[in-house]
This record gives C-alpha cells, sequence and structure tokens, in this order.
C-alpha cells in the first residue's frame, strides 16, 4: 500500500471533541439544551446498529436524545402522526427517521412530513433546494463528511477536478452540491455511464457511492487522487463470516491513490459527527444563535 489513509475515525474524534466543548458553551452561556429524535421502525439489525450509534453519540457530546421504536406492522398514519407529533415539541430540535422503512409506508411521505427546522438529515425537498440554490440550511450529513474527509487532504478543493460515482438523493447529488460550493470541477458518473474507469480516471478527487461492493478498481484511480470510499457492503468471509468492505477495492485501490478512507473507519463516523453538529445547528437556529462554525 502506498496511499495514505485517511483515519476517518479521528477526523471525526476530533470534530465531536469540538462539538462537545460548543454544546457546554452554549448550555452555559445561553442554556442551550438540543435534543434529537430518533425514530426507529421495526427491527432491522444494521438499523439498530446505526440508531444505537447515534444515540450513544448524541449522549457523548453532551446533548438529549430520545429513541422512538414503532412495530414493523406499524401504519403509515400513525407513523406521520409521531412525526408531526415530534414537528410540534420546542424540546426536538432534530428529527432522523431511520431508513429502510417497511414496505406499506412510503418513505417519501415521511421524509416530506419532518419540519425542514428539524431536517437534520437533510433529506426533505426544501433542505436539497437550500442546498441546490447556496441558501444556509442543514446539509445532508454523509455528504458533509465526505467533504471533510477530502478537506483533510486538500485544505482547499478549488479549481480541482472531483468525480462522484453515484446519483442517489442521500449522496451523490447533495454532494455535487456540496463540492461546488468549495468551487471543485464536479462530474457526476453513474452506472450508465460509458466507459465509467476512464472517467473515474479524471478525478484528483474520486467519491465511489454506488452501492456495489469494491466495485471501484485499480483501474478507477488515477494515480495519486483522493479516494472517498462511501459504501458500507456486509459480504460472505471464511469460516461462515461475514465482513464489512467498501465500494472501492480498497488493497488494490491504496497501491495507485495517493490518500483513502477505508471502509470501516472512514465516511461511517464522520456521518455520525455531522448529524451531531446539524443537531447543535438547529437547536442554535431555533433560538435565535449563530451557527457555530465548527
Ligand atoms: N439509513 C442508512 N443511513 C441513513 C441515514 O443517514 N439517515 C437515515 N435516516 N437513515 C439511514
Amino acid at each position: 500500500m502506498s496511499a495514505r489513509r485517511i483515519d476517518g475515525t479521528a477526523i471525526a474524534a476530533e470534530l465531536t471533541t469540538k462539538i462537545s466543548a460548543e454544546v457546554a458553551r452554549l448550555r452555559k452561556e445561553h442554556g442551550l439544551d438540543p435534543g434529537l429524535a430518533v425514530v426507529l421502525v421495526g427491527s432491522n439489525p444494521a438499523s439498530e446498529v446505526y440508531v444505537r450509534n447515534k444515540t450513544a453519540k448524541t449522549a457523548a457530546v453532551g446533548m438529549r436524545s430520545s429513541l422512538h421504536t414503532l412495530p414493523a406492522t406499524v401504519s403509515e398514519s400513525d407513523l406521520l402522526a409521531l412525526v408531526a407529533q415530534l414537528n410540534a415539541d420546542p424540546m426536538v430540535h432534530g428529527i432522523l427517521v431511520q431508513l429502510p422503512l417497511p414496505p406499506q409506508i412510503e418513505p417519501q411521505k415521511v421524509i416530506e412530513a419532518v419540519a425542514p427546522a428539524k431536517d437534520v438529515d437533510g433529506f426533505h425537498p426544501l433542505t436539497a433546494g437550500l442546498l441546490a440554490t447556496g441558501l444556509p440550511g442543514l446539509r445532508p450529513c454523509t455528504p458533509s463528511g465526505c467533504v471533510r474527509l477530502a478537506k483533510s487532504v486538500h485544505p482547499s478543493l478549488a479549481g480541482m477536478e472531483a468525480v462522484i460515482i453515484g446519483r442517489s438523493n442521500i449522496v451523490g447529488k447533495p454532494l455535487f452540491h456540496l463540492l461546488l460550493a468549495e468551487n471543485a470541477t464536479v462530474t457526476v458518473a453513474h452506472s450508465r455511464t460509458r466507459d465509467l474507469p476512464a472517467v473515474a480516471r479524471r478525478a484528483d478527487l474520486l467519491f465511489v457511492a454506488i452501492g456495489r461492493p469494491e466495485f471501484g478498481k485499480r483501474d478507477f484511480i488515477k494515480p495519486g487522487a483522493t479516494v472517498i470510499d462511501v459504501g458500507i457492503n456486509r459480504v460472505p468471509a471464511d469460516g461462515g463470516k461475514s465482513r464489512l468492505v467498501g465500494d472501492v477495492a480498497f488493497a488494490e485501490a491504496a497501491e495507485v491513490a495517493g490518500a483513502i478512507t477505508p471502509v470501516p473507519g472512514g465516511v461511517g463516523p464522520m456521518t455520525i459527527a455531522c448529524l451531531m453538529l446539524n443537531t447543535l445547528s438547529a437547536a442554535c437556529t431555533a433560538a435565535g444563535l449563530p451557527d457555530p462554525a465548527l
């Protein structure tokens, strides 16, 4: 391996340390008491782990969190009623409804039911529009984390060639806008892009968020490029076990890249740290305080 390993766990820990200090200061000086409500429907094992991590991290930075668990059989209207109750609760500054949701519930309806001021996931179409037009607002957590990781290697992204593989509403599209706001030159490629490896090889900054295990191979990487792997895929391993891999074939990509994020320990911890920051930011806005610039 020649690439530098970008330590998302350490970079996230640095950010959460700053968030903790800011939470303590705002509590002391302004009586701010930020609160996050997390809604978990059903018992998807991966979702249970994510939700546990999010509520534990919220407590670790000194903020309140409440966990609302609903059975997998809950009706869409009952879930929407809970979201309405959380929207109206002044003690709740951020609302996160963990996805995926069971088949009887239309996720878009739930996303649109969350009050934009409390939309700490950044999934609401209004939040997406604020980002696309460069207006202040909450920014989606995973793309924000990706930009912070890229900036840990290149403090200015201005003028850099960035390629995103993947065009989802939760990663690829918002990441495009965040990178554009950093003055990068951005290409969004996807499963239908012709000669994907050649397009990927243009990148000084390559972001892979296509949801396929170890999809990005050696021939996707320009020598010296910075690679941010957004994937988390559980694949079978020896002895009937399983292991987590990203959307990039790490070992071979690391032989060509200049810097690369591992999976786990790359984007994942940054997503949670950015969720903490969004919750604090939403609480500040609700209290008429300036956004913490961390
Ligand atoms: N499921 C997997 N990742 C996420 C996320 O970032 N937010 C929500 N709400 N659900 C998810």
